[in-house]
């Protein structure tokens, strides 16, 4: 069997990236235990799908925050796209403009804002706050002036977990300062916030008068604080198994989170979502919308902008066909019309 290009594209980066820089994007914390379990997550779900519905025109398009895009999903935030491809973080934008869905641009980036919204994708910024939180605003204005359209709080990492390395020095003291911290200003090298707390998601809804989102969260209770604190989106994630290792699975998560904001706030999801039977798992569960890490990641490194177009076009033919066969013709259905059980 010949595997999709989708299923191919890791291998197919493998080959030609730096062995190093491959390396620091499939690696995960630890022994890599959650990294390695992401994918396997989803695939122990079982769909039910449902005969008699009309699905001669599966239509994609959804919103999120109140904009319209063309499908479900989105650019999670990674670091070194730059070294992905040389054009790095504005090839990514462009790609997912040409899609209409959302990027998520990491604030460790090598792109200005006004390059990558030169692009006309519609962007958010990722943040992590600094535990002198007055550092961020010059960042969190230019964003804002930039047009960017939410932040993003990530919200699992007070420290950068060591990573599965094997003792090797990271490629992220390897490459220039300015592939990481070009928006970043003082808060380049000022100390993660540990204290981070509701008020915080407050404090940047306030200071941006954009909507939060918070990424990184597994727990029920943590995701009524949010909804609580003014979050417009909690984002289910374990950061690709890149932070607590052995950290359970995101799939294993969302429904649970999905129903303690019942209804209150959007929810989105990401780790380990290869192919278009994932996402719709993903809506299945009751994602709004699925972000992809390492899948575009790949994709930039294969073929730069066509690549990642072409991963959302094969993960967008993907997703219509399972939505077809499962009897939904829209995002929004899936949660009503496919049971998801675990096996
Ligand atoms: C190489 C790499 C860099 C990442 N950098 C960031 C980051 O800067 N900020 C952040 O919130 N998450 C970061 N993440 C986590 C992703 O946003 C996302 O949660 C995760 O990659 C999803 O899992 P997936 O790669 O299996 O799709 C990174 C992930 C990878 C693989």
């Amino acid at each position: 069997m010949t595997a999709s290009w989708l299923a191919a594209l890791e291998g197919e980066a493998s080959r030609v990236l730096p062995p190093e820089v491959y390396e620091y994007f499939r690696q995960g914390s630890g022994a890599s235990t959650s990294a390695d379990e992401a994918a396997a997550a989803w695939q122990r779900y079982r769909l039910v799908p449902r005969i008699f519905a009309d699905v001669r025109d599966v239509d994609l398009a959804t919103s999120m925050l109140g904009v319209s895009y063309a499908a479900p999903l989105g650019i999670a935030p990674t670091t070194l796209q730059r070294a992905a491809h040389r054009e790095g973080e504005v090839a990514m934008a462009t790609a997912a403009a040409a899609a209409h869905c959302p990027m998520v641009l990491s604030s460790n980036a090598a792109a200005t804002f006004d390059e990558v919204a030169a692009t006309g994708v519609g962007w958010w910024l990722q943040a992590y706050l600094p535990q002198e939180r007055s550092l961020a605003l010059p960042m969190l204005e230019a964003a804002v002036g930039a047009g960017c359209r939410a932040v993003v709080l990530t919200a699992d990492t007070p420290v950068v977990a060591a990573k599965a390395d094997g003792g090797r020095p990271s490629v992220l003291g390897q490459v220039p300062r300015r592939w990481l911290r070009t928006n970043l200003g003082d808060a380049a090298d000022a100390p993660k916030a540990q204290d981070l707390g509701p008020a915080d998601v407050t404090w940047l809804r306030d200071v941006t008068g954009l909507p939060v989102v918070v990424k990184g969260v597994l727990r029920r209770d943590d995701a009524r604080v949010c909804v609580e604190a003014g979050a417009a989106a909690v984002w289910v994630s374990n950061h690709g198994g890149r932070q607590l290792d052995r950290s359970v699975s995101t799939a294993s998560r969302l429904a649970g989170v999905v129903e303690a904001v019942s209804g209150s706030c959007e929810v989105y999801v990401d780790g380990g979502v290869r192919d278009g039977v994932g996402v719709l798992t993903g809506l299945a569960l009751g994602a709004d919308a699925v972000f992809l890490g390492r899948l575009p990641l790949w994709a930039l490194a294969v073929a730069g902008r066509t690549g990642v177009e072409r991963m959302f076009s094969d993960l967008g033919s993907e997703l219509i066909e399972a939505m077809r066969i499962a009897g939904c013709a829209v995002p929004g259905s899936a949660r009503t019309v496919v049971g998801a059980e675990f096996e």
